[in-house]
């Protein structure tokens, strides 16, 4: 699919489930790698970046069998990866080439991880530096901050690290490299990021403490851990899209099932219950240590917001699409704290403030984040509408926010280079299409 074209007109209607969690899914591919034995994911994410790290898996020697429904993975256990006879390619996953870094920094063979060109350009010194001041030996285009990266496994010591910024890639890098490391690794983040990882650990019985604000790990840990049945929770940055659309198109009413609502990932619903959304979490219950919930969405008009520096680690990914509901909702909404959007799949901040704004949106950019003055007036959110195309800029969830804007506008719009939905959200027109058609 080059092209996305969405009609407005209907409302959003009816109930739909959104794809596994793409964060949870890495996670679960590398846990069940290293079990001792046969473990079911199901309803696991079948986008991209999920798939480029299943085959990352199967070239480290790992047997995978895949079905639309679950996977079956062969764990060899702890020291059971061999070394792949070529390059592994990333695609365009950052969580897949930096976890896989730290996972492969203390291995017994060499390694070489790759990906696309928005991979290839964004931040790698991030995981690299803490990962040499563990021993890795890592080699990269300009010192180790951009990939390929050249990983020399070896013996790995643990440190104290105190990360610059709150990033679950980080930290979820450093943990692995730490379970592979002698001795005690320490990891401090100025605010929580998402805690998959720690979960995940923690389902797995892998005995990993939290002492204040630091995570501390024992490396190479006695026990060994056996296959599991995970099942993979929705991915609320998928329901995102769903939950700003039934929110800003007049007359939407939707359920979407099975979603995950672990809190350091839900900062998009506060922020939008704050500027008025009605937003209400049903059967809420647990599923493979995540919390799940089905969630009901009806339309409400917003208003504008201030989020700040506290609120961006759980709502990191659900930018693009904030800025959407922005700038319909009445009033002015303030976005500071939000430089780490500028190395995301693309600049976050640059490439919503030009697609939005050739919609009609009125946004000024700062370094950190923007101003967005919202188009709707007396208690009704305004409507974006664009005279010509839009880009994606390669990117999944500016692509799908794009999509979503459209819907509130007055004729159909066409979003160029859309084939990258396929990242996170490969049936995310089907959903559209299914919802819009539940109205008609
Ligand atoms: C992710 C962490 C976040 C997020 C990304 C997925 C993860 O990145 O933006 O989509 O699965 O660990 P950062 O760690 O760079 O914030």
């Amino acid at each position: 699919m080059a092209t996305l074209t969405v009609t407005p007109g209907r409302p959003l209607r009816g109930t739909i489930s959104v794809p596994g969690d793409k964060s949870v899914t890495h996670r679960a591919m590398i846990l069940t790698a290293l079990a001792e034995g046969q473990s079911i994911v199901s309803k696991y994410c079948q986008g991209d970046d999920c798939l480029n790290t299943m085959r990352a898996f199967r070239a480290l020697g790992i047997q995978i069998d895949e079905t639309p429904h679950e996977l079956t993975v062969y764990g060899k256990g702890f020291w059971g990866l061999t070394e792949p006879n070529g390059l592994i390619d990333c695609g365009n996953s950052g969580t897949g080439i930096r976890l896989l870094s730290g996972l492969l920094a203390g291995q017994d063979f060499f390694t070489v991880l790759t990906g696309d060109e928005s991979i290839r350009r964004r931040p790698m010194g991030r995981v690299v530096k803490p990962l040499r001041e563990m021993g890795a030996v890592i080699d990269g285009r300009k010192g180790g901050e951009l990939a390929p990266l050249a990983i020399r496994g070896t013996r790995l010591h643990g440190i104290d690290y105190t990360s610059p910024v709150a990033s679950a890639q980080i930290k979820s890098s450093l943990l692995l490299a730490g379970l592979f490391a002698e001795g005690t690794t320490r990891f401090t983040e100025p605010r929580l990021s998402r805690d998959h990882t720690e979960r995940m650990f923690q389902y797995f019985g892998i005995p990993l403490s939290r002492d204040g604000q630091s995570l501390v790990l024992q490396g190479r840990p006695s026990m060994k851990w056996g296959g599991r049945t995970l099942v993979i929770p929705g991915d609320f940055s998928a329901a995102a899209f769903f939950i700003v659309g039934a929110t800003i198109i007049p007359g939407s009413d939707i359920t979407i099932r099975n979603v995950g609502i672990n809190p350091t990932r839900t900062g998009l619903m506060s922020v939008m219950k704050s500027m008025g959304a009605q937003i209400e979490m049903l059967r809420p219950r647990e599923e493979t240590g995540e919390p799940v919930a089905d969630l009901h969405v009806i339309a409400a008009p917003l208003k504008g917001v201030a989020i700040g520096a506290d609120l961006i680690p759980q709502t990191i990914d659900e930018f693009p699409i904030l800025c959407v509901a922005a700038s319909v909702a009445e009033g002015e909404t303030v976005i500071a704290g939000a430089e780490e959007l500028r190395v995301k799949e693309s600049d976050r901040i640059a490439t919503m403030r030009a697609e939005l704004q050739a919609m009609g949106a009125q946004i000024t950019e700062r370094p950190d984040g923007m101003v967005i003055q919202g188009l709707g007036s007396a208690g009704k959110n305004g409507r974006l509408n664009a005279s010509s195309a839009a880009h994606s800029h390669g990117d999944h969830r500016v692509a799908m926010s794009l999509a979503v804007g459209a819907l509130t506008g007055i004729t159909a719009m066409t979003i160029k280079d859309a084939g990258c939905v396929h990242t996170s959200f490969p049936d995310f027109e089907s959903k559209v299409a299914e919802l819009l058609t539940a109205a008609s």
